[in-house]
C-alpha cells in the first residue's frame, strides 16, 4: 500500500489527539490535523487526503459543508463523519450527502480503527481505478485531442504515462508548435490531481515586473496599487499542477525567486513576511535552446536541474511519419464541421503534399494550413493548391537565398522577416493585437492587415485559460 493521508479535523484539539492515538498504528498513514472547518478544507486541497475523518458540529464551516465542498472537488476522498449525542438525523443527512459513514460519540477504539481502514481502502481503490481507466484503451491520448501513432509518439506518451502518477518537475521540450501544451495537459489529466483545475502561466506574455505578483502574490500595501491582498498563481494551484510555460523567456531575476520556491515548498507574496506553504506540482516547457541561455548566462542552471527531473522531448512533426495524415484528417474533420462543409476531402496530390512538406512549424502550421484550405477550397476536395497558400514560403529552398533571382529572394526573406517579428511581438504582449501595434508604431488596422497577409492569428499567443 502506497503512503495515504487521514486528515482529523475538530474544533476541539483533546478530540484529534485522541483520535490520532487510536489510529496510530495504522500501517503506512500519515496523518493531518485541522481545529476547524476552514483549516482542513485549506489542507484538504493542499494534501488530497484520502481520508477525512470530521466532527459534524464546528463553528463556522461544519462538517456537513466541508462534507460538500470535498465531494464536489474529488468523489475519491472518503469523508468519516462523528458526531455526537442526539445528532443522528444530521448524521443521516450526511450519509445521504456522499459522507463514506459516519460513527457516533462516543465510540470504540476498535470501530474507530476499522471505518477509518475500510474508508483507506475504498479511496486507493478508487484513485487506483482512475488512473487504470484513463490508460485502458490503446489510444487513450486521443480522447484528450492528442492524435499520434507514430512510434516517436507513442514513446512519448508512454513516458508522459510513467510520469504522470509521481510528483517529478518535469520539462517539455520540443519545436514551437509540437503540442507542448497539450502534452503538459495530459499529464495533469493522468495524475492524481486531476480534479482540480490545472494553472497555465505563460512566462513569455507577461511582462517582467507583473510576472512576480502573479505567481507570488502580494499583501496590501505592498507597493502602491496594492490596496488588497492578492493570491498569486502558485498558491491558486495548491494541490493541483501549475504549467509554467515559455520558462526559457523567464527573466533572471525571476529565476532565481522560483527556485527557491521549488527547493523549499513555500511561496512569500510580495511585502508579506510570511511564507505559506503549498503543495504544487511544477511542469515547465520551452521550445528555447536551454543550453545554449545557460551558456550565456541567462538561464540559470541551478533552476535547470532543479526542473528537469524528468526532460520530454516531443519530436518534430516531420518525424512522426503518417501521423502527418492523421492530424490533417482530424482537423479536416474538426474545420469541416466548425465551418459548415460537410464532405470536404483531401485531394490524393493533397494528402502526397502533406506528406512531403518540411512543417518547420509543425502541428500548428499544420492545423492552420488546414484551416485555411477549408475556408478557401472552391470544390468538395482540397487540392495541393489550396494548403500552399498558407506554408511558408521557402521552406524546401535548399539554395542560399543570394544565388537566386534578386525579387524572388528578396520577397522570401522579407516574408520570413515579417513573419518573425509580427510572432515575436504578438508572443511579447500575450496576443494583445492593439498593444502590439502600438509598440510596432503602427495604426491598428494596418498592424491586422499584416496579420492577415501572413495569415498570423493572434489568439494562438494568448494565454490558455
Ligand atoms: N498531437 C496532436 N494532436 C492534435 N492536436 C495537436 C497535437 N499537437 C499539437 N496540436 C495542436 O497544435 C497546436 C499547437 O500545439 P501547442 O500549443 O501545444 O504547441 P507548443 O509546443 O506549446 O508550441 P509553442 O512552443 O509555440 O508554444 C494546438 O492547437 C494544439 O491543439
Ligand atoms: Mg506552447
Amino acid at each position: 500500500m502506497p503512503e495515504a493521508t487521514v486528515l482529523l479535523v475538530d474544533d476541539e484539539p483533546e478530540m484529534v489527539l485522541l483520535w490520532e492515538r487510536i489510529l496510530r498504528g495504522l500501517p503506512e498513514v500519515r496523518f493531518e490535523r485541522a481545529y476547524s472547518g476552514e483549516e482542513a478544507w485549506e489542507k484538504v486541497q493542499r494534501l488530497l487526503p484520502e481520508v477525512v475523518v470530521a466532527d459534524l458540529k464546528m463553528p463556522g464551516l461544519d462538517g456537513l459543508e466541508l462534507l460538500a465542498r470535498i465531494r464536489e472537488r474529488d468523489e475519491t476522498i472518503s469523508v468519516l463523519i462523528v458526531t455526537g449525542y442526539g445528532t443522528i438525523e444530521r448524521a443521516v443527512e450526511a450519509i445521504k450527502k456522499g459522507a463514506y459513514d459516519f460513527i457516533t460519540k462516543p465510540f470504540e477504539k476498535e470501530r474507530l480503527r476499522h471505518m477509518v481502514e475500510r474508508a483507506l481502502e475504498r479511496s486507493l481503490l478508487l484513485r487506483e481505478n482512475r488512473r487504470l481507466k484513463a490508460l485502458k484503451d490503446d489510444f487513450w491520448w486521443e480522447e484528450l485531442g492528442i492524435i499520434g501513432r507514430s512510434p516517436l509518439m507513442r514513446e512519448l506518451l508512454s513516458l508522459v504515462e510513467r510520469v504522470a502518477p509521481t510528483n517529478a518537475t518535469v520539462l517539455i521540450r520540443g519545436e514551437s508548435g509540437t503540442g507542448k501544451e497539450l502534452i503538459a495537459r495530459a499529464i495533469h489529466h493522468l495524475s492524481p490531481r486531476r480534479s482540480w483545475r490545472m494553472v497555465t502561466v505563460n512566462c513569455a506574455a507577461i511582462p517582467e515586473n507583473i510576472l512576480e505578483s502573479e505567481l507570488f502574490g502580494y499583501v496590501k500595501g505592498a507597493f502602491t496599487g496594492a490596496d488588497r491582498d492578492k493570491t498569486g498563481l502558485f498558491q491558486e494551484a495548491d494541490g493541483s499542477t501549475i504549467f509554467l510555460d515559455e520558462i526559457g523567456d523567464m527573466p533572471p531575476s525571476l529565476q532565481v525567486k522560483l527556485l527557491r520556491v521549488l527547493q523549499d515548498g513555500e511561496v512569500r507574496p510580495l511585502g508579506s513576511t510570511q511564507s505559506r506553504r503549498v503543495n504544487v506540482r511544477v511542469i515547465a516547457s520551452t521550445n528555447q535552446d536551454l543550453e545554449k541561455k545557460m551558456a550565456e548566462g541567462r538561464f540559470r542552471e541551478d533552476l535547470y536541474y532543479r526542473l528537469n527531473e524528468v526532460t520530454l522531448w516531443v519530436p518534430p512533426l516531420r518525424e512522426r511519419g503518417d501521423d502527418v495524415l492523421l492530424l490533417a484528417e482530424h482537423f479536416l474533420e474538426e474545420y469541416a464541421r466548425e465551418y459548415g462543409r460537410p464532405g470536404l476531402r483531401f485531394s490524393p496530390e493533397a494528402l502526397e503534399f502533406l506528406k512531403a512538406q518540411p512543417w518547420r512549424g509543425n502541428v500548428r502550421e499544420l492545423k492552420n494550413a488546414v484551416k485555411r484550405a477549408v475556408l478557401l477550397a472552391r470544390e468538395n476536395t482540397i487540392t495541393p493548391g489550396d494548403l500552399k497558400l498558407s506554408l511558408r514560403p521557402g521552406a524546401p529552398e535548399a539554395r542560399p537565398f543570394y544565388l537566386r533571382p534578386y525579387h524572388e529572394a528578396k520577397r522570401e526573406v522579407m516574408d520570413e522577416f515579417a513573419r518573425q517579428y509580427l510572432e515575436g511581438l504578438l508572443r511579447h504582449t500575450g496576443g494583445n493585437v492593439s498593444q502590439a501595434a502600438r509598440l510596432a508604431g503602427l495604426e491598428r488596422p494596418s498592424f491586422q492587415r499584416l496579420l492577415r497577409r501572413y495569415g498570423i492569428s493572434a489568439e494562438k499567443f494568448r494565454p490558455a485559460t
